[in-house]
């Protein structure tokens, strides 16, 4: 058992393709044949893969629980988490935008920011010397400015539809965001030859 790699995947669209990938690179699965499981193994028992909920992707692999993972930018510099990060997949582009309406970071004082990344929010306005509120809000972030709930949001802007669609503007960029593989530091000393295997698969796939 302890020789089996274990690994994190992010349950929904991302964790698909990389499933995908993963299958090409030699791993193949029946994952995502069947919607409720959670684990499932590589077809030469040598894999488990679990379906994780995103967010919590750095958790299990931070605490070993899976030895490596894939996780957003986002969610990894959102935690701080303490792991190695591999490869840059260059999967599930996006950014990272303060967004309002027009102008809205001119007023003066203290700016009402609503977000699901409070501690990105928190070091961008630091940097730019702004005082900032945060309101912790976990989805549909777009809503808080139009209702008058915060003045600007920190949030991930992918094709920018969701703004256009609320006449919302992106008012400074923050972070390019890609889906990254990461490990977990003991295993990456002591599953070390599997692990830069599958990274070094991946990495041939994507280029
Ligand atoms: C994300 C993000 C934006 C939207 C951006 O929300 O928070 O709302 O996608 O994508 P776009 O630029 O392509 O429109 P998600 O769909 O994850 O739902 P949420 O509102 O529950 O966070």
């Amino acid at each position: 058992m302890t020789d089996t790699l274990d690994i994190a995947l992010p349950k929904g669209r991302l964790g698909e393709k990389v499933a995908a990938l993963l299958g090409s690179a030699g791993l193949e699965s029946d994952i995502g044949e069947d919607s409720r499981k959670l684990v499932f193994e590589s077809a030469d028992g040598s894999a488990r893969f679990f379906w994780v909920k995103p967010a919590d992707v750095p958790i299990y692999v931070e605490r070993g629980a899976a030895d490596i993972g894939v996780a957003g930018r986002d969610i990894l510099v959102e935690q701080d988490a303490d792991v190695y990060e591999l490869l840059d997949l260059g999967l599930g582009k996006c950014r990272m935008c303060v967004a309002g309406y027009p102008g809205a970071t001119e007023r003066a004082g203290t700016l009402r920011v609503a977000t699901k990344f409070p501690n990105i929010a928190t070091r961008h306005f630091r940097s730019r010397g702004r005082t900032i509120d945060i309101i912790k809000l976990n989805g549909s972030i777009e809503l808080a400015p139009i209702l008058g709930l915060a003045d600007v949001i920190v949030d991930i802007v992918e094709t920018g539809t969701t703004l256009r669609e609320n006449n919302l503007v992106v008012l400074e960029e923050v972070l390019p965001i890609s889906a990254r593989l990461i490990a977990n530091k003991a295993s990456f000393r002591f599953k070390h030859e599997r692990v830069e295997k599958v990274a070094a698969a991946l990495a041939g796939i994507i280029n």
